[in-house]
């Protein structure tokens, strides 16, 4: 007996502790220091990455070139695992830790389709971009699509989904807007929370990203982003608190940016006194890719993982152990974070994924999500749905040949097919005219053959619109309607430009849409135009022209039938605008300081050059961007100081009406303060309504923005003429606002109005209660408070 312990003791000395058997923080005391190290860091980079920072080049990749060749070890470790995959994390086989393959992105999973020596294919779906999801404003939607790429996520060998992506619409000409969702924090978060529901219901990571105040591209490794507390927790960091505190996500992963002079993977304040102390996040935080310039401080912050990861970086945390400049504790629970969550991952569990994801179901999950958030604009004299003999069209604008499912950079997705409109309207039983097809299908290959090339990270090269004077009349007289896309593409690393050709119309657009609509209306025919973009742009100077105006957003591959399903009257459009479209750029309360001033050496405050808008590489010294809008963002400043938008936050027509009745406030049955509404339809087709509610709070001690969105729904299919009744919860934290001088929520005494309406300017019901005494709804932690006065916009 004595001697059979002895050996078991023996054993068991010599078998260290297993990650899954023993209990982490034995696994962790197991470790060496180096093992320690290794595991905070990813195992390198990716090609992909490496183009997007200029080191390797499209033809570097394509001609295999030295400096291939030298990333291509470092790089194989990860493509290995999954081809495309943005990284993995070390393994220590010794304890039983595994690897974690990590993957974009927000519109689906981003890997690559085709593997060396492998015949078989690994296309994902492409899924409508974020800001259409939030334009669908039905969270249980956006859940299913959550499933289905997180579905692709596991059957693809992959851990962690990089995404959903969350930023705030600060300024319309964000590169990155696409990725996100909305400029308000509720639609923001709510949508963000279902989208992880989703993707982590498949036993996969999602990462929400990227935290915080990540609102611009330009010199995004190096922006300092100055800004107010009370813009932070009331806009900035909201979205992320309640997709935090609804869905724990497993990872956030910090941004590129500084806030108020550290960056946020650095940030103590940011990373452990919010996100953990206040909100009670659980799980890992890793950085954006090479993003800070400490590894220590990131380490001291609880960023836990650095991604892709260098050795230089383990380095120098060993090195700040050794010479007592690192706690090895803090470390160890760096390390306890990330082996909480591989404890989780499906590689860990040695799940056997199919690589083959159901992509056919998927496509028409595709095609349902990507209907419901495309948003009607402009509809007079009921042009949609195309009546019933409309059957030839005559279909103009690049866009409409070859349709942008989605925006560039790790945002983008590997489909295996998209629908162009031609195709979708061809498919919906429609005839194309082909001499017009035919036109642009040689005048795109030719314009095409033009272009130079550009690498992943690059934003596309657009060609010109066909001048099409000669032809438009000819074509009314053959077509019984037409229809004209305009596209725009933008994508990472990259804000686009408030000039014509992106955010304004391009002169070859404006005479094409005055030409066809001339030729068409001359006929008594209709002219549609249809949005192919990825973010907000002009429209003011020519919405007048068309007979209807459909916003479709970038749908992803399928876009064409959505399309097609739209305007044909299949499906009743339900999006709403998630996001308003101003008047003009300079309505923008962000327009004078987008995106950022660069600063000289030394000249932090003197009158520095305004960064240029335009593409190319970021300029390398620092610079900053000052949020003097404050609490202003889009509706929040539009409504608050009379400025008319083009098309409201939360605009979207309908082929059907619907009438709000019976609004009331009162307790529910768990006593809490609750608002019904009866939404009725009262036109002739079925249909679905967004229903909004604002809260206009009283601003006797704060100022506080004119209204604010804190509830809404979307109702069933309603038939014409049923009613279904809509239930608000009104929880305290939604009457609250943030005082800095408290670092708390508080919700004012006074009278509250509660607005219910189909738009944020069309307010169909109104009620109030009265609040006798001021409530302390939450005392946060004192955090992020900028290094000097920000001269913030003052309600008037
Ligand atoms: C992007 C992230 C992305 C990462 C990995 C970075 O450049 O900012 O959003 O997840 O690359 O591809």
């Amino acid at each position: 007996m004595i001697c059979s312990a002895a050996m078991c003791l023996a054993q068991c000395e010599k078998a260290p502790p297993q990650l899954g058997k023993a209990p982490v923080n034995k696994v962790v005391a197991a470790m060496t220091l180096e093992e320690k190290a290794s595991l905070t860091v990813g195992e390198g980079i990716s090609l992909s990455f490496l183009m997007q920072i200029g080191a390797l080049t499209s033809d570097d990749v394509e001609n295999k070139s030295e400096a291939y060749q030298a990333q291509a070890t470092m790089v194989k470790k990860t493509a290995d695992l999954v081809s495309g995959a943005a990284g993995a994390t070390h393994m220590v086989s010794r304890l039983g830790i595994n690897t974690m393959v990590l993957a974009d992105g927000p519109a689906g999973l981003r890997i690559n389709p085709t593997r060396e020596d492998d015949a078989n294919t690994y296309y994902c779906t492409a899924f409508p971009v974020a800001t259409l999801l939030a334009s669908t404003w039905d969270t249980d939607l956006v859940s299913k699509v959550g499933e289905a790429i997180g579905n692709e996520v596991l059957e693809n060998g992959v851990d962690f989904l990089l995404a959903p992506a969350l930023n705030l619409h600060r300024n319309p000409l964000c590169g990155r807007n696409f990725e996100y969702y909305s400029e308000d924090p509720l639609v923001t978060g709510k949508i963000t929370a279902a989208m992880v529901k989703g993707v982590q219901s498949q036993g996969v990571g999602a990462t929400i990203k990227h935290f915080a105040a990540n609102n611009t591209e330009t010199n995004r490794m190096a922006l300092d982003t100055c800004v107010s507390e009370r813009a932070l927790r009331e806009l900035y960091l909201e979205g992320f608190r309640i997709a935090v505190e609804d869905a724990q996500p497993w990872a956030v992963m910090s941004s590129y940016n500084k806030i108020n002079g550290t960056y946020a993977s650095e940030s103590h304040d940011l990373l452990t006194k919010v996100l953990r102390n206040d909100w009670g996040f659980k799980g890992v935080v890793m950085s954006d890719w090479s993003g800070g310039s400490d590894p220590v401080a990131q380490m001291k912050a609880g960023n836990d993982l650095l991604m892709p990861g260098n050795s230089t970086q383990a380095e120098a945390i060993i090195a700040a152990v050794k010479a007592d400049k690192l706690n090895e504790k803090i470390l160890d629970q760096n390390i306890q974070r990330i082996l909480n969550v591989q404890l989780k991952t499906p590689g860990f569990k040695g799940y056997k994924y199919s690589n083959k994801p159901a992509l056919k179901e998927h496509a028409e999950l595709a095609r349902k999500a990507g209907v419901e958030g495309m948003v009607l604009l402009k509809n007079s004299n009921k042009a949609l749905p195309l009546a019933e003999g409309v059957k030839k069209i005559a279909v103009f604008g690049n866009t409409s040949y070859n349709i942008i499912t989605g925006g560039t950079g790790s945002g983008d997705v590997n489909e295996a097919y998209s629908v162009s409109l031609v195709d979708g309207l061809k498919n919906a039983g429609y005839t194309v005219n082909e001499e017009l097809l035919g036109m642009y299908s040689e005048y795109i290959d030719e314009e095409t053959k033009k272009l130079p090339k550009t690498t992943m990270f690059e934003l596309p090269k657009t060609i010109e619109e066909m001048d099409v004077s000669s032809v438009a009349s000819k074509m009314a007289g053959k077509s019984d309607c037409a229809i004209i896309t305009l596209g725009r593409n933008s994508g990472e690393g990259n804000d686009r430009s408030s000039g014509k050709g992106d955010f304004c119309l391009a002169d070859a657009e404006e005479k094409m849409i005055k030409t066809v609509a001339s030729a068409f209306h001359k006929s008594g025919k209709k002219c549609v135009v249809i949005l192919n973009i990825g973010g907000v742009i002009e429209t003011a100077s020519w919405k007048d022209i068309p007979d209807a105006i459909l916003l479709a957003w970038q749908a992803g591959q399928e876009t064409g039938n959505c399309i097609a399903d739209v305007i044909s009257g299949k499906v009743n459009p339900s999006g709403k605008l998630a996001s308003t479209f101003p008047l003009k750029y300079d309505d923008v309360p962000s327009s004078g300081n987008f995106p950022g001033v660069v600063l000289e050496k030394g000249a932090r405050d003197s009158a520095e050059s305004q960064v240029s808008a335009a593409p190319g590489p970021p300029p390398s010294s620092p610079s900053e961007i000052v949020y003097r809008e404050g609490i202003y963002v889009g509706y929040r400043y539009y409504d608050s100081f009379n400025v008319a938008p083009s098309y409201e936050f939360g605009y979207g027509l309908s082929y059907t009406r619907f009438e709000y009745s019976n609004i009331n406030v009162g307790a529910d049955t768990s006593q809490k303060l609750a608002l019904t509404v009866d939404v009725t339809n009262t036109g002739d087709t079925t249909g679905r309504e967004v229903v909004q509610l604002y809260i206009a709070a009283p601003s006797e001690k704060m100022q506080k923005p004119e209204k604010e969105l804190k509830g809404f729904a979307k109702t069933r299919l309603l038939a014409p003429g049923e009613t279904e009744t809509i239930t608000f919860q009104i929880p305290s934290r939604s009457l609250a606002s943030f005082d800095t001088a408290s670092s708390s929520w508080i919700a004012e005494a006074g009278r509250y109005r509660l607005l219910v309406g189909s738009s944020s300017r069309d307010i169909r019901k109104e009620t109030y209660f009265d609040m006798v005494n001021e409530i302390v709804v939450k005392a946060d932690s004192r955090a992020l408070a900028p290094a000097r006065d920000i001269d913030e916009l003052k309600r008037n």
